[in-house]
């Protein structure tokens, strides 16, 4: 895996599998990963001068205990002692956005546990609707403690990670990705949507969740950056949501709704 560190440009204008920008607030750092060098050579020679770094990236193992009832690693070989005998996710460090280690999707991981465990006498009833699923590991991590899952994504390369951590974590027919488009294609009926997406995304969505919160739906948001919270709540509230847990990691926040 390839790594390419530049200084402010925007994501939507790189021709690549996937970028990542680092340390929001100080100076940008963008992350490009891509499997070939080449694009990012490519690349390089184009914007001259403005990119700072070219690197390969060795992926270290990283394991994040999420309570006792989950613990999300990428390689199990290396899992610490302690973390033996909790149930465990496994999730590939590739080209998808959603290891588990970015502070949004650890705040999601920590409220969806936080729901499967509500329902933990019929966790099998319990849908879950996991919308930019990116890697499939939150939408993986509900399957891992009991629910059914559906993960969309408009990315196709996400799609086929979600998948490739869906066969090696064996979860089989309680799972399916998709293709597809939140702002274009119908959300079905659901128990739970999580959706680790972007705060403007995410306003945009809202007002197309109607049917769910009048069907009883639990809303989890994520994404969401220090500033852009309360223009979420209130929109959120205005829809008649009724906010019942506010996350903050870092600059990020995550928040629960549910029906009133
Ligand atoms: C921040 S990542 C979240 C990944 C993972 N769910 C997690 O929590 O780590 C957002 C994902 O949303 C996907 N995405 C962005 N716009 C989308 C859209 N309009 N429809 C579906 N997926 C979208 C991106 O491709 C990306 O994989």
């Amino acid at each position: 895996m390839y790594v390419l560190e530049t200084r402010t440009l925007a994501t939507a204008k790189l021709p690549l599998p996937s970028a990542q920008l680092k340390r929001p607030g100080q100076p940008a750092v963008l992350q490009i990963y891509s499997p070939k060098i080449l694009p990012l050579r490519k690349l390089q020679t184009r914007l001259k001068g403005r990119i700072r770094k070219l690197h390969q990236r060795k992926p270290s193992p990283f394991h994040l205990r999420i309570s006792y009832d989950l613990v999300v690693t990428s390689d199990a070989r290396f899992l610490p002692k302690d973390f033996r005998g909790i149930p465990r996710l496994q999730i590939r460090a590739g080209p998808a956005f959603g290891t588990g280690e970015h502070a949004t999707t650890r705040l999601c991981l920590r409220y969806v546990v936080q729901f499967m465990r509500k329902h933990g006498s019929r966790p099998k009833s319990c849908r879950v609707l996991d919308l930019g699923c990116g890697t499939g590991v939150l939408g993986l991590a509900a399957a891992r403690l009991g629910a059914r899952v559906e993960g969309w994504d408009s990315d196709p390369v996400a799609v086929q990670e979600a998948e490739r951590n869906l066969r090696l974590n064996r979860l089989g027919k309680r799972v399916c990705f998709r293709q597809r488009d939140v702002l274009r294609d119908a959300v079905p009926g659901t128990d739970l949507i999580v959706a680790n997406l972007y705060d403007h995304l995410l306003l945009h969505l809202l007002p197309r969740f109607e049917p769910h919160r009048r069907a009883g739906t639990t809303l989890l948001l994520s994404g969401i950056l220090k500033g852009q919270e309360n223009s979420i709540i209130r929109t959120a509230t205005k829809l008649g949501w009724k906010m019942e847990h506010r996350g903050r990691l870092g600059r990020w926040f995550c928040l629960q709704f549910s029906a009133r």
